[in-house]
């Protein structure tokens, strides 16, 4: 879960280091341990690497004056070997160099041949026996790079996307992808051409995207992109260029700006309005919703299931929580929700009738995506991707598809993709239900769904508030979320929010399963956090509620206005508008972001970079 940049430009035109650095700066959400960056100039490499972020490397680029027409960069999560200098990339061997995101599973076997074979390993990566095996390849066997490239991805088992540059041949690049994404950028007017991990890396020059496929080596020049792939009969590399498009990003380059926020996740929480007006425009003017919203075939593959299978991690994986009680109370479809991780590894009975849902707001997700190959594996064929981002490998791996329109989230900590996620998912309740003629009254659902912007906005006004309640917060070691039914993954959510970004302990359970452990935990130094909607369920949350009181607890109570929770010495209470029904959670979740947010902030965490954490999992 690194990410990878690689520029080449014409001679007399440019210098790529800032370009790189810029790219980097893009994809530091991707890891942000340290950094490196490799340039050719006089014929030698010159490479700069330091643990920590990328500014600190942009000054010592600086400082040290590199420039070049072409050079690789990498900014690093890391998996084998500590963060530190040596480990960080890009790695060198002898006339090689290389960045690469990704995990290389049969490393030790490929290091322990080369070192027979004479080579000296500087680092404790994976990555550096990918360096030596180009070398080796271009010097014991006489390969061009191209084909020492191609000969090297032969050996690699795992997950790659790879950048190479030659000291001696400072005209071209090659890049590899297997099971790693990665994006080649097409440069206008002959600038140049470019290549990272995703597409923001890349919009400072190009909007012409091209989206390499498992299995593609691309060499890059500065003024020509050529991409080839083995022929499946002759094993040999091909020239497959025509197959590969070129698409124009409709990412604007002020989609991944901070504008006047002082925190992406600050800003995300904030666009949560505009992301569910572009998600739903999908069904502007409509009366019902479609089937085909989910793609061509949906109406035929949703008419036949049985069942509903819910695959993804995180955050993801609370939206599917929610979803689980939409489509068992509204479209009454059986569903099950199973962490990605878990599932792909798990003797499951399968069920060629279950709809597959994958959720993912990258699309990359390792073990999501491994999870639908290995439901597909079982003969499920019937998959679902609801995704933010539209040329993943999670949405390329599904039959059906629906893209969210939450734009680019920068922030680790997933905001904006939960809420639209969820719209995403009452949508598939309102078509599998109509798809079950199930009683269902679309018109007064769809006026709800489209009057959620306006509701969040609302919710977004208690921001003051909430930031107090976070102030006393930032003290706390632990913390305990509750919520019942519907919001029970609200109150997982809101838990996990606290702790990724402020380091308190949180733990969230059902209201009702407070007795059975958690509440010997509760005392004045343990914050509860509820979350109260004036459901069915409000009369029993209540009594719990006392049962904290009457142990000395404190309780942080989001209520709506019409619940009728009273304040006491010790139950504070922040009001919500009021009840919103089924939809209530996409509601109740922002308060709990907000919190989260100003007790990272209070406590002066890296809100947006949290330690140890990355925003795109694409490692297992
Ligand atoms: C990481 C991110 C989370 C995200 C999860 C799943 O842990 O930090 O924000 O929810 O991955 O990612 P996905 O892209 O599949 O939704």
């Amino acid at each position: 879960m690194c990410g990878i940049v690689a520029a080449i430009c014409n001679k007399n035109n440019a210098n790529v280091v800032p370009i790189l650095l810029e790219g980097l700066k893009k994809l530091e959400y991707r890891g942000y341990d340290s950094a490196g960056i490799a340039v050719i100039a006089n014929d030698d490499f010159s490479r700069i690497r330091s643990v920590g972020r990328v500014a600190k490397l942009e000054k010592q680029c600086q400082e040290q004056n590199l420039t070049s027409q072409i050079g690789i960069a990498h900014t690093r999560w890391a998996t084998h070997g500590i963060p530190s200098e040596n480990n960080a990339h890009p790695h060198i061997s002898e006339n090689i160099c290389v960045v690469h995101n990704g995990i290389i599973e049969n490393y030790e076997q490929i290091r322990q041949n080369l070192q027979n074979a004479g080579y000296v390993f500087q680092s404790e990566t994976d990555t550096e026996c990918i360096a030596h095996l180009i070398s080796f390849y271009r010097q014991q066997k006489n390969l061009a790079l191209l084909d020492a490239v191609f000969a090297t991805c032969q050996d690699l088992i795992g997950a790659f996307a790879i950048a190479v540059i030659d000291k001696n041949f400072p005209e071209e690049i090659i890049v590899a992808r297997q099971n790693s994404p990665l994006i080649l950028g097409c440069g206008n007017d002959n600038e140049g051409n470019f290549a990272a991990s995703d597409a923001s890396a890349l919009l400072q020059k190009t909007n012409k995207m091209i989206y390499l496929e498992n299995g593609d080596i691309a060499s890059l020049t500065a003024n020509n992109i050529e991409i080839f792939a083995q022929n499946i009969n002759s094993k040999l590399l091909e020239n497959i260029s025509h197959l590969r498009q070129i698409k124009i990003s409709e990412l604007s380059p002020a989609a991944v700006e901070l504008g006047n926020f002082r925190h992406f996740m600050q800003k995300e929480i904030f666009e949560q309005p505009d992301a569910l007006v572009n998600t739903l425009e999908i069904i502007s003017g409509c009366q019902n919703v479609q089937p085909q919203i989910f793609g061509v075939n949906a109406k035929n593959i949703l008419q036949n299931i049985s069942k509903v299978l819910i695959l993804a991690c995180g955050t993801s994986a609370h939206a599917g929580l929610v979803a689980r009680y939409w489509i068992e109370s509204i479209a009454q479809i059986p569903c099950q929700v199973e962490i990605a991780s878990e599932y792909r590894y798990r003797h499951s009975i399968a069920d060629e009738n279950q709809l597959i849902v994958a959720i993912s707001q990258s699309g990359e997700t390792a073990d999501t995506l491994a999870a639908i190959k290995h439901a597909k594996s079982l003969g499920q064929h019937k998959t679902l991707a609801i995704c933010n981002v539209a040329e993943s490998a999670i949405i390329r791996e599904c039959e059906l598809k629906f893209l969210t329109r939450a734009g680019p989230e920068i922030g680790v900590a997933s905001t904006k993709a939960f809420t639209t996620q969820l719209v995403a998912l009452f949508l598939l309740t309102l078509v599998l239900a109509a798809a079950k003629n199930k009683n269902i009254n679309f018109p007064k659902l769809l006026n709800d769904l489209r009057h959620l912007p306006v509701a969040i906005n609302k919710v977004l006004g208690l921001e003051t508030q909430i930031a107090e309640w976070a102030n006393q917060f930032a003290n706390k070691n632990n913390a305990l979320f509750l919520g019942r039914g519907l919001h029970y993954p609200i109150a997982l959510e809101g838990a996990l929010k606290l702790k990724e970004i402020s380091y308190i302990h949180a733990e969230a359970y059902p209201a009702g399963e407070l007795k059975h452990g958690p509440l010997a935990l509760v005392d004045a130094n343990m914050p509860v956090v509820v979350v109260a909607p004036n459901d069915e369920l409000l009369d029993k949350l209540k009594a719990n509620l006392k049962e904290v009181e009457a142990r000395g607890g404190e309780l942080y109570v989001f209520a709506d206005a019409n619940a009728d929770v009273k304040v006491s010495k010790n139950l504070h209470l922040i009001q919500l508008p009021e009840h919103y029904g089924e939809l209530s959670p996409i509601l109740h979740v922002i308060p709990l972001q907000l919190l989260a947010y100003y007790a990272a902030l209070a406590k002066g965490t890296d809100v947006d970079k949290p330690r140890n954490l990355a925003k795109s999992v694409t490692v297992e």
